[in-house]
């Protein structure tokens, strides 16, 4: 008798082995290998045949290269965001946690392309197609060319596209869609793999422009199998704080336009909208209360202003630091050269960072900010609320440069500031007195 053959798959990134290991040695998670019984492996065996092609090579230079045809959103922010508008035959892929907006932002964007007179198909396999209705109503997307299908099974799915002639389509989310034709549970790499990979077809073949609609997880990565973020050709993750009305709408993967580009949105009762002006979105008040500072980041190729909040307060027991929006290590390393440069006794002292609006830092040029917020809460001391502190903290106490700092500063003007304390003067007058700081200890004389 043949001995029967065994795989275990990954259900975190589709790697495939014969043995059962603790730990993928693809992706490194644990406990992620499940054991595909025999149908699983028939159907694993016939797919891959399935998708060998028989092409010949060209040389490059014989190839000619096309210009993107793109066409728009209706909403500023996301053409911004995909590099210049909608790709037709290209797959996206939303990400965000639930109760962000990602059906709100795609079904009002459906409603715009439905009332510039494309034929729009919106699926869903979370809500009734009366939920979506009644939300459709609410954003003013009501427009008869807009089709909802409230359907899980791909193979209906890919009927209805079949005879439908859309010319743009959104799937709302991919971890409720399944195919009859794939032995796997929905949300399984198998079936999200199978899935994508139809979605695929039809977007290349019938050019019809594809929004997929995905979770993410605790950790926030796009729940279930990464394979979905390497076959799709855009990825973008929603993000924002529930408490806020601010999203933040950020490309990860791009092949039609750069992953520089942030979309800021606002959400109110009429849905999403594309936030109007940057000046008193991130911050408006006359004064700011001691723990407060503010500095200017670069989201995508926009500067705005934010507003930085620490808390220092006595410690009993182990002294806790906590941070939202700004990462805690980086915290840990300018608290440690803080105590050392400044001589701030700060191990006996609880410290909590916050950023204000939901907003993710992600670059350095806020760590004097950071400082001067936590210097300022120490010393029951405010700042002035026209004042900015830009500039990288290095780990020997200087204060280096930031890029785009002119822009920065102009754009500071722009919204009423007077006053930034920088790593270097800047070469050329932006409007705001500035005041070099270029060591940490240096910072003590402007607060
Ligand atoms: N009737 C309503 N009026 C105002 N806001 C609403 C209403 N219904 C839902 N929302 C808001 O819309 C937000 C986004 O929901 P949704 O687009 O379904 O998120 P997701 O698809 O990302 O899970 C919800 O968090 C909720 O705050
Ligand atoms: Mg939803």
């Amino acid at each position: 008798m043949a001995k029967k053959k065994t795989v275990f798959e990954c259900q975190n990134c589709g790697f495939q082995t014969p043995r059962w290991v603790g730990k993928c040695p693809s992706c490194n998670s644990w406990d992620s290998l499940l054991e595909l019984n025999q149908e699983q492996i028939e159907f694993l065996k016939k797919t891959s045949a399935k998708t060998s092609v028989s092409k010949k090579a060209v040389p490059i230079t014989k190839i000619k290269s096309e210009e993107i045809q793109r066409f728009s959103s209706g909403s500023k922010e996301l053409d911004l965001v995909l590099g210049g508008g909608i790709v037709p035959g290209s797959l996206t892929l939303i990400g965000g946690s639930p109760g962000i907006g990602k059906s709100t932002l795609l079904l009002k964007v459906a409603g715009n392309l439905a009332d510039m007179g494309h034929k729009v198909l919106y699926v869903s396999g979370e809500e009734s197609a009366s939920q979506i209705k009644m939300r459709g109503d609410r954003l003013g997307a009501a427009n008869k060319n807009l089709y909802l299908l409230a359907e899980i099974n791909m193979d209906n799915i890919a009927l209805e596209i079949e005879n439908g002639n859309y010319s743009f389509i959104v799937i709302d989310s991919i971890q409720t869609i399944y195919s009859s034709e794939t032995p796997s549970a929905p949300g399984s790499v198998t079936q999200v793999r199978a899935i994508t990979f139809e979605l695929m077809r039809i977007a290349k073949s019938k050019q019809i422009p594809i929004f997929i609609i995905g979770h993410i997880t605790k950790e926030g990565s796009i729940a279930g199998p990464r394979v979905l973020e390497h076959m799709v050709d855009t990825v973008l993750y929603f993000e924002g704080d529930s408490n806020s009305d601010l999203r933040l709408l950020r490309g990860f993967k791009n092949r039609f336009g750069s992953t520089n580009e942030v979309g800021i949105f606002e959400m109110d009762s009429s849905g999403l909208r594309d936030a109007k002006s940057m000046s008193e979105r991130f911050f408006n008040k006359e004064k700011l209360q001691p723990g407060s500072a503010l500095t200017i980041l670069m989201e995508g190729s926009r500067p705005i202003v934010i507003e930085v909040q620490a808390l220092v307060t006595p410690a009993y027991g182990n002294p806790r630091r906590s941070c939202t929006g700004f990462d805690t290590n980086r915290l840990n390393m300018l608290l440690a050269l803080l105590e050392k440069k400044l001589d701030l006794p700060l191990g006996t002292y609880d410290i909590f960072v916050n950023v204000v609006g939901g907003i993710k830092i992600t670059e350095t040029s806020a760590d004097l900010a950071i400082i001067a917020a936590i210097l300022s809460s120490f010393r029951e001391r405010e700042l002035n609320s026209k004042t900015l502190f830009i500039g990288e903290v290095s780990l020997t106490g200087e204060i280096r440069d930031v890029p785009s700092l002119i822009q920065r500063l102009k754009e500071a003007h722009t919204q009423g500031f007077s006053k930034a304390i920088v790593p270097s003067r800047p070469i050329e007058n932006t409007g705001l007195k500035c005041f070099v700081a270029n060591s940490v200890e240096k910072i003590i004389e402007w607060m």
